[in-house]
């Protein structure tokens, strides 16, 4: 069946659909129904089936007769080494670590925070907890340790897993001292942390910790535990507009079913192929689709530390695909950018035996014309960009190129995939008309695999979600449909912006800057950047008196963010400025004050964190009358 049919059929019998969809999973009590809309506007998949998604990752795999086919690569430029592990081997592992947790008092339902770089480790601790029913929360090793206490008082974990470091280039991520000081921030307190030293940094161990190793030592190893579909399996904190991170809700059936519908009909990968997304565990991408998705299809996932340059080379990547013989890899465009910049002629590609890949899949920020094509002809596969969000889990619009290779349009992620009905909205909640600029929204019930709420704020899900445009889900972003039915993503319609395909809220850094005493006000917007997408850049109004010199408030306040959200953040751009543009109600101008910087930085020739650049913008903004640099 091609797109249009599997779409329509999809469209004409949504219940028998997904369904049938489900065949694909072993439940151990099949649910008699897929969607339950017994709780509208919060709705539930396959609520009364009975599964367990670690049994569906690594057991059933197993128990078909392929344990010795291998499930993770791990492939670590930073500590130059590349081994594999099994399915067996790794069902083994995860049973032991379940079974030690379980031991010390980690049940179904409980919470348990995972807080690990790019070892195979982070994944057997994420498939440990779903093979308990713990419910894990993963947060990315890039944020500080405040974030990771907000996150902390928000899921209230029994405990914690970690590893003693991470590798960044050239430096170590100390992660232990950043934990502790996390837990001594958060108002919860975790029971216990396990440890997973690294050889790199042996991290000095508390009351509070146990060895990864010592704790699982003589500890019966862990059955699979059954949950309900409806059950959650994970939540992953996401930015908002505020400082508080939202917490996504992922329920166990529908992630199992959609993923694995995903792998075969998306990105055409089929058991004991090699996949792989180049991202990180601790966002979506990672969860999706370098844990579950290529386990559940019995493929072989990658687990990649390491950077697109500079580890050792812009050809890292290729070396990756070559070595590993990968079909389908997944990336964000600014990987691709970064790999451009340096090898805008694609001498590395050249190096590389690529025959194995058939597909580029990009995704987390818009995919620039550029990047499209210069990918397209340095690797002569089809490059797909697709769209979706941490809250539907896997992708809105896509090329589905196990269904059918549609023909690929620039600057468009495709099209609609089966289950989630698009309308770009006006103000008025009516669908636009065909290559008009809208809200884009999502009829709901969104499908199996999305989010079924935010974690323990079901009102906030409400408000932030479903009020704006009722029967819809708004996903936030702005754009078009095209009378084609392919869709254009254009930009986001809160604060958030994207940060090298990091999903980061500008509100969130203004309530730090915001905390710096000598910052009576501030702004932060997203400006265009030719690496990264999109860069922060903020704007601060002094507190009336202060006379320091303006370098150095700016020095302290990019420290401050750096301190209290992580480096991650990637805020190093801000000027001093007399007032804020605002309108007559004392709304800031974020728009406008983006669109002067913006067509600044894309007017000169050089980058927009340029000192000479940054003092454009700042002279534009007082010259259109909105703020006075000091
Ligand atoms: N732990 C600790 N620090 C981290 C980190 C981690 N897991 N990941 C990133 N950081 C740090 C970086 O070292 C950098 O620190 P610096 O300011 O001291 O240089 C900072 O956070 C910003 O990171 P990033 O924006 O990722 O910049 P980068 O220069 O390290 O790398 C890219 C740029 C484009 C190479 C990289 O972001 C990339 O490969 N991105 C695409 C893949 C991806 O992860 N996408 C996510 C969704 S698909
Ligand atoms: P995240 O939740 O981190 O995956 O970020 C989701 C947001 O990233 C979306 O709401 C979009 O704003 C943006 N995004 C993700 N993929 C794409 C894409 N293919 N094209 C345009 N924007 C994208």
């Amino acid at each position: 069946m091609g797109y249009q049919e599997t779409y329509k059929s999809w469209q004409e019998d949504p219940e028998g659909f997904w369904m049938q969809a489900a065949e694909a999973i072993d439940w151990i009590k099949k649910p008699s129904k897929a969607l339950d809309d017994s709780n509208a506007p919060m709705y539930q998949w396959y609520s009364d089936g009975v599964m367990n998604t670690c049994y569906n990752a690594l057991d059933r795999h197993i128990e078909a007769g392929h344990g010795d086919r291998v499930a993770i690569i791990h492939d670590s430029p930073m500590t130059h080494s590349s081994h594999e592990i099994t399915y067996t081997e790794l069902r083994d592992r995860v049973a032991s670590l379940a079974g030690a947790l379980r031991a010390k008092g980690v049940e179904k339902g409980d919470r348990v925070i995972i807080y690990m770089p790019m070892v195979p480790e982070a994944v057997e601790a994420m498939l440990a907890c779903a093979r308990i029913g713990a419910v894990h929360s993963v947060v990315f090793g890039g944020f500080a340790a405040t974030e990771l206490a907000t996150r902390i008082d928000d899921a209230k974990p029994k405990a914690i897993i970690a590893a003693s470091c991470g590798l960044e280039p050239g430096r170590v991520i100390h992660y232990k001292p950043l934990i502790d000081e996390a837990i001594e921030i958060a108002d919860h307190k975790p029971e216990f942390c396990v440890i997973f030293q690294r050889e790199q940094e042996v991290a000095e161990m508390t009351a509070r910790d146990v060895d990864w190793h010592a704790f699982q030592f003589g500890v019966e190893p862990a059955a699979c535990v059954p949950v309900k579909g409806s059950d959650p399996l994970y939540v992953l904190y996401t930015s908002g507009t505020t400082g508080q991170p939202k917490g996504v809700v992922r329920p166990n059936g529908g992630h199992a079913v959609a993923l694995h519908w995903t792998m075969k009909n998306i990105y055409n990968v089929k058991p004991g192929e090699v996949f792989w997304a180049a991202s990180d565990v601790g966002w979506v991408v990672g969860h999706s689709y370098i844990a579950y998705g290529p386990l559940l299809a019995g493929a072989t996932t990658i687990v990649f530390e390491g950077k697109p340059v500079g580890t050792p080379d812009a050809g890292t990547f290729w070396r990756v695909i070559e070595q590993h013989k990968v079909v389908s890899f997944f990336t964000a465009p600014t990987a691709f950018r970064a790999i451009k910049r340096v090898d805008p002629e694609g001498e590395f590609v050249k190096k590389y035996d690529l025959s194995s890949l058939k597909a580029l899949f990009l995704a987390g920020e818009r995919a620039d014309s550029d990047t499209i094509i210069w990918a397209q002809n340095q690797l002569g596969v089809p490059v797909i960009d697709h769209w979706w969000q941490t809250e539907t889990g896997y992708s809105i619009a896509a090329i589905p190129m196990g269904l059918e290779a549609l023909p690929v349009k620039l600057g468009s992620p495709g099209v609609p995939m089966p289950g989630y009905e698009v309308q770009a909205l006006g103000d008025d909640g009516h669908p636009v008309k065909a290559g008009e600029m809208g809200a884009i929204a999502i009829k709901l019930p969104l499908p199996p695999g999305t989010l079924s709420g935010l974690w323990n704020a079901e009102d906030r899900y409400k408000s932030a979600y479903l009020e704006a445009f009722p029967g819809y889900y708004e996903t936030g972003d702005a754009g078009m449909i095209d009378e084609d039915g392919y869709l254009y993503i254009m930009a986001r319609t809160d604060d958030v912006i994207n940060v090298a395909g990091h999903r980061l809220s500008t509100g969130a850094m203004e309530e730090v800057l915001s905390s710096h005493p000598d910052v009576a006000e501030c702004a932060v917007i997203g400006v265009a950047d030719a690496l990264k997408g999109q860069l922060p850049l903020g704007f601060l109004c002094l507190t009336a008196g202060v006379n320091r010199d303006e370098a150095d408030v700016v020095a302290e306040c990019v420290k401050l963010v750096r301190a209290k959200i992580g480096p991650v953040a990637a805020f190093k751009l801000a000027c001093v400025v007399e007032r804020l543009p605002k309108t007559r109600s004392g709304k800031v101008l974020r728009g406008t004050m983006a669109k002067i910087a913006d067509g600044l930085a894309w007017k000169m020739p050089a980058t927009i964190d340029d000192p000479e650049v940054l003092a454009e913008i700042a002279l534009a903004l007082r010259r259109m009358g909105f703020a006075e640099p000091k």
